[in-house]
């Protein structure tokens, strides 16, 4: 099969990596790619929302599979543009993809299949919301655009202060535009997140390990938030009772009432939890997979990644084996630019990652690097996702430092508690 893979970031390294292993494989592209990708596969110059150009190219070179990572593509239809053509892909339509794009849609759907989540109000202008805020208890709440906002679009409130003031800049000023359209103002949850994945075909779901990520930029989830500077997996945060719980109360559910909206849901479901004193509760789904969270998965996944995607794009994940896990955890520590996610800047030279490579049970997932004249450079926020496995979880976080410590850029920062958070849980 000639496979290719939609993206730029860790995710997509982390995914075309794993592709490259399976038999199946014949020739594996990814557009636009990294300096990492550039090396474990061939990369395209298409940009991951150019649709009609990646359609095109997919038809001229006889593409057999599009396995699509980030959800801006989602979110513009490229995985109807390609079945259209008659080319296969894996992912949700367009219209299956609002259960991300569309907060509004998003927590609807989850009160109609009665999917614990937070409670919410719906807000098509400021006006109501401010009303709405001034006459009810000031109690926490999260202020959260409808739309896609590059992550920023949701603000955890401690008071009505914060609220209105959050108000003010998604449905007044509109800082994040037409996402900023309606608004959903919901009660504020404690607790601690996790990210359960499962792929689906819309009938047969098929869960994965739980994973966690560390969205804070600094250690002990302090600083402001980012992509996701880390993520291990399994987390013992989500026991094996928990996670079938989760495929119960919330996965089953959901896939069913997507189905009965008719907007079938094919892809990877990715459900944001957080495990609160009431029970767990759907914090947002997302319709791709998570990044970091991919990183370490994929590093557990055993056996043939073309084989578990093609069939949940076909229709057919039941008639297939459940993949095996490596029973060892998996850390990735994510390596970022000096002032993310502020401003930074591109173009320092990469050193180090061939030494970092060598290590036992290491894999380095680039994100932002781009090659320049031969030499891998930075050229992004999140620049790699350093991945290792270990017999336990601090084993692995040992190792994946360990190959940290081998790489060097100027201005090169991680989160030096990726992973510590395990420890309490137990
Ligand atoms: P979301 O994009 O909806 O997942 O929100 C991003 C982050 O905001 C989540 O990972 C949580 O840390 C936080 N968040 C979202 N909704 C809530 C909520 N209802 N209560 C507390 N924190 C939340
Ligand atoms: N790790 C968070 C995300 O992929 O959205």
């Amino acid at each position: 099969m000639k496979i290719l893979v939609v993206g730029n970031g860790g995710r997509e390294h982390a995914l075309a990596w794993k592709i490259g292993q399976s038999p199946s494989a014949e020739r594996v592209f990814v557009a636009p790619g990294n300096a990492g990708t550039a090396s474990d596969a061939e990369n395209v110059a298409i940009p991951a929302t150019d649709i009609p150009a990646l359609v095109k190219f997919a038809r001229q070179n006889q593409i057999d599979f599009t396995v699509v990572g980030p959800e801006a593509a989602l979110a513009v239809g490229i995985v109807d543009a390609l079945q259209s053509e008659g080319l296969k892909a894996f992912g949700p339509s367009r219209a299956a993809s609002d259960l991300e794009t569309s907060k509004v849609f998003c927590k609807n759907l989850l009160r109609h299949a009665d999917v614990p989540t937070a409670d919410y109000r719906v807000f098509r202008d400021a006006k109501a919301a401010i009303t709405f805020l001034k006459d009810r208890d000031d109690t926490p709440v999260v202020v959260k655009a409808d739309g896609l906002a590059a992550g920023k679009g949701v603000v955890v409130c401690d008071n009505r202060d914060q609220a209105l003031a959050a108000v003010e800049r998604i449905a007044v000023l509109k800082e994040f535009g037409d996402a900023g359209n309606q608004l959903v103002i919901e009660e504020r949850l404690h607790g601690q997140e996790a990210s359960v994945l499962a792929l689906t075909d819309g009938h047969t779901l098929l869960t994965m390990p739980a994973c966690q990520d560390h969205k804070r930029a600094h250690d002990g989830d302090t600083g402001p938030n980012t992509g996701g500077m880390g993520a291990y997996c399994p987390t013992p945060l989500v026991t094996d009772q928990l996670l079938q719980k989760v495929e119960e109360k919330i996965l089953v559910p959901t896939v069913h009432q997507m189905k009965r909206s008719r907007r079938p849901f094919r892809g990877v479901l990715y459900a944001g939890l957080m495990i609160t004193s009431q029970g767990v509760k759907v914090l947002e789904y997302n319709v791709r997979f998570g990044d970091p969270e991919c990183q370490p998965l994929i590093m557990r996944l055993k056996g043939d990644l073309v084989e578990l995607l093609d069939a949940t794009a076909d229709g057919r994940l039941d008639e297939i084996a459940p993949p095996e896990w490596d029973p060892r955890p998996a850390v990735c520590v994510v390596m970022a630019s000096e002032g993310y996610p502020g401003k930074f800047e591109r173009g320092q030279p990469i050193r180090g990652l061939d030494d970092a490579a060598k290590l036992p049970d290491v894999k380095v997932f680039h994100a932002g690097t781009a090659l320049r004249e031969g030499q891998v450079v930075t050229d992004g926020g999140r620049v790699l996702g350093v991945t290792a496995l270990g017999t336990s979880i601090s084993a692995a976080k040992l190792q994946a430092y360990t190959a940290v410590k081998n790489i060097r850029f100027s201005g090169a920062w991680c989160r030096k508690d990726i992973s510590d958070k395990a420890l309490s849980y137990k």
